[in-house]
């Protein structure tokens, strides 16, 4: 028996995103929140003859708490996408979002799995986790930013770059880092099945590979010409991630994934400092997960010179966006 919310339900990643936990087997319950027409996505996808009993909630009578009762998992797509030129730093309006959500949360369902999917996720997981420790809530094994689409990116991307595209469920590129440009550190070298030398030591296509896995969301914002962000493929890498973490909490499947964690969650989290270099409080890591969420953190492992070049550069950016998290004032409400 699982109960799952999604936050931000009506939305463009909300909407698939939902439909897609609704096909999940092992989702007995989902309540679909959102500050409109969520009832009448509730209503559509209840007639779908899967397990999961569907709700829909609105902000009226205390909806969003009402929502997230006895939830053991809350995935989070709530708030503004991008438009052209914009970059993920522009939508720290969605801040607010977040600590309104992160205060609900603490509240009506302390012992769930938050799944951050609302950008800037570098700062929006720190605005979490600044609000549930304030109301003692705060469990950091229990934190996720979903990092998740730029790992399904850089499988895609890769296995086309080795010409081989139909191989891309075969692909495995960690990504580490962050969830914006350049805090996108996508580790070629340990790409399983491996990249081969030739196109690794091609220095143009080696750094094209590596912008294009970093900056894919902007050609789903520029395609889109004003209708939004990547929405779809958000929602399947969202939907994907959740079963995993469903899977290592109710059905004993450990697995190893990405994802933004607060590096204090397991004693793994200081052996990653160590490699980066640095004391930031947050990193997308390999994840060992399990029964209470994250379970062991995992080394960065090898990497090469340019990939310890890109490293750098990401530490460097990642610092102040945690901070910005950090610091954010959540306006009284
Ligand atoms: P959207 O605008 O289509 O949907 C957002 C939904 O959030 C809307 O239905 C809106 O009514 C709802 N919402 C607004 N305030 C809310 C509140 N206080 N409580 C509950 N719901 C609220 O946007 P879209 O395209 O679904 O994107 C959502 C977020 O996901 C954006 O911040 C976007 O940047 C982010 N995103 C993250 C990705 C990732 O890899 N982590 C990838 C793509 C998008």
């Amino acid at each position: 028996m699982v109960k799952a919310v999604v936050a931000g339900a009506a939305g463009g990643i909300g909407q698939p995103l939902s439909l897609l936990l609704k096909l999940n087997p092992l989702i007995t319950e989902l309540s679909l929140y959102d500050v409109v027409n969520s009832p009448g996505v509730a209503v559509d996808l209840s007639h779908i003859n899967t397990p999961a009993q569907v709700k829909g909630f609105l902000p009226e009578n205390n909806g969003a708490e009402e929502a997230l009762k006895g939830a053991d998992i809350v995935v989070i797509p709530a708030g503004v996408p991008r438009k052209p030129g914009m970059t993920r730093d522009d939508l720290f309006v969605n801040a607010g979002i977040c600590a309104t959500l992160a205060q609900a949360i603490a509240n009506a369902a302390p012992k769930a799995f938050i799944l951050v999917i609302s950008n800037p996720v570098n700062s929006t997981v720190p605005v979490f986790a600044e609000v549930l420790k304030k109301s003692g809530a705060y469990d950091p094994k229990r934190l996720f930013g979903v990092t998740t689409l730029d790992v399904v990116r850089a499988a895609t991307f890769v296995s086309s770059v080795v010409g081989k595209p139909l191989d891309a469920p075969k692909y495995n590129v960690p990504v580490v880092g962050g969830h914006s440009g350049a805090t996108i550190l996508p580790l070629l070298t340990q790409s399983e099945p491996q990249i081969p030398a030739a196109i690794l030591n091609d220095q143009a296509k080696r750094d094209a590979l590596i912008k294009r896995i970093q900056f894919g969301g902007d050609e789903v914002v520029e395609a889109k010409n004003g209708g939004g962000s990547a929405t779809l493929s958000m929602a399947q890498a969202g939907a994907h991630f959740a079963n995993l973490v469903i899977q290592a909490a109710f059905a004993g499947k450990t697995t190893v994934v990405q994802s933004y964690i607060d590096l204090e969650a397991a004693p793994g989290g200081k052996g990653v400092q160590k490699e980066i270099g640095s004391d930031l409080a947050y990193f997308s890591v390999n994840v060992e997960l399990g029964r209470d969420g994250v379970q062991n953190i995992l080394p960065i492992g090898n990497i090469d010179d340019q990939e310890k070049t890109l490293l750098a550069a990401a530490v460097k950016e990642l610092g102040p966006s945690i901070e910005k998290g950090v610091q954010f004032t959540p306006a009284p409400p």
